[in-house]
């Protein structure tokens, strides 16, 4: 079997598929493969098991060729991935869900907490040696217990985040049109939601539905003094649209896990506002996390190579 590897994933995916397939292709540099290079590499696989970093549509499918039989992608998220292509090619995907829930459930929370509490610029204020005293009035910043938390996307991870929220006596409500009330949390429409929440956070999946759903509009429906957070896709904002809102002081400020493009471009003005705090999208980042991911694409790689149904299939429609 031949088989690509598109990054050196953690050991313990790694491992496994080296036990099964000892002669596997490996892309071993830091940065992912240029097209050019993804599109050569690819050609004649088996099994190709992919990061988000790479777009896997029809061109790069016909450049590996009718004898590819998975494609196992070590992320939840496959809107790198064109799923219909790969469906009409009878090619089943894998993805890793569940596994990182809880891990990007807690980033969208420091991301909540270190927004709402200033944590970026009071360090900054620190090491520019701007610190001379206890100033009564220095940043301050928003409170949580009492305060509303509206959560756009109500699967797990949008779950994940209601539960924690319980724990600082928040009141929770969540804009999703498909999901099943749980915790204490209360369905609401969206524009309920904008006009109630302290705190924004997005949890849906990019899709053509959802893509610049956190446009102008969206942004104007929010309070003055809210926060966005957003750990899902960076598609699913308007940059530009929140570039506005938060230098306007719209809303109050907005933390994002995940940008459009990544990495974000370092003169992006976005990166000029104090109000805007950004990380190189880190929400599955802890150990035992991406542990998991790479087991679950191993795992749907073997699974796929022998023929068997992936554990973890995006489009399963592939084995009717
Ligand atoms: C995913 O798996 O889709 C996440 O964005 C990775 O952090």
């Amino acid at each position: 079997m031949k088989i690509f590897i598109t990054r050196i994933i953690p050991d313990r995916g790694l491992v496994l598929v080296k036990e099964h397939y000892p002669t596997c292709d490996i892309w071993s540099a830091d940065m992912p493969p240029s097209r050019e290079e993804l599109l050569q590499r690819v050609r004649g696989v088996d099994g190709l098991l992919c990061l988000l970093t790479e777009k896997i549509d029809a061109e790069l499918m016909d450049a590996a060729g009718p004898q590819l039989k998975v494609i196992s992608s070590m992320s939840v998220g496959v809107d790198h991935i064109d799923v219909a292509a790969a469906t009409a090619r009878g090619i089943p995907i894998g993805n890793t869900p569940g596994v990182l829930t809880d891990a990007t459930a807690d980033m969208a929370f420091a991301l909540l907490f270190a927004s709402a509490r200033r944590v970026v610029e009071g360090e900054k204020y620190v090491r520019d040696g701007k610190w001379e005293t206890w100033n009564p009035k220095l940043l301050l910043g928003a409170d949580f217990v009492g305060a509303t938390l509206g959560i756009v996307g109500f699967g797990r991870i949008g779950q994940a985040v209601a539960k924690r929220a319980q724990g600082f006596d928040m009141r929770v409500i969540y804009y999703d049109p498909t999901a099943q009330p749980a915790f204490d949390a209360q369905p609401a429409d969206l524009e309920t939601l904008l006009r109630e929440s302290d705190f924004v956070s997005i949890h849906v999946p990019l899709t053509e539905k959802t893509r610049r759903m956190v446009n102008a509009e969206f942004l104007a429906q929010m309070k003055s003094n809210s926060i966005l957070v957003n750990t899902s896709r960076g598609g699913v904002v308007d940059q530009a649209a929140l570039y506005d809102a938060l230098k306007a002081k719209k809303i109050f400020a907005a933390a994002l896990d995940v940008t459009d493009p990544e990495p974000l471009p370092t003169d992006n003005p976005l990166l000029e506002l104090e109000n805007c705090l950004i990380v190189p999208h880190l929400g599955s980042a802890s150990q035992h996390t991406r542990d998991m991911m790479s087991l679950l694409a191993a795992e749907n790689l073997i699974a796929g190579l022998k023929g068997e149904r992936l554990p973890n299939c995006v489009n399963p429609e592939v084995y009717k």
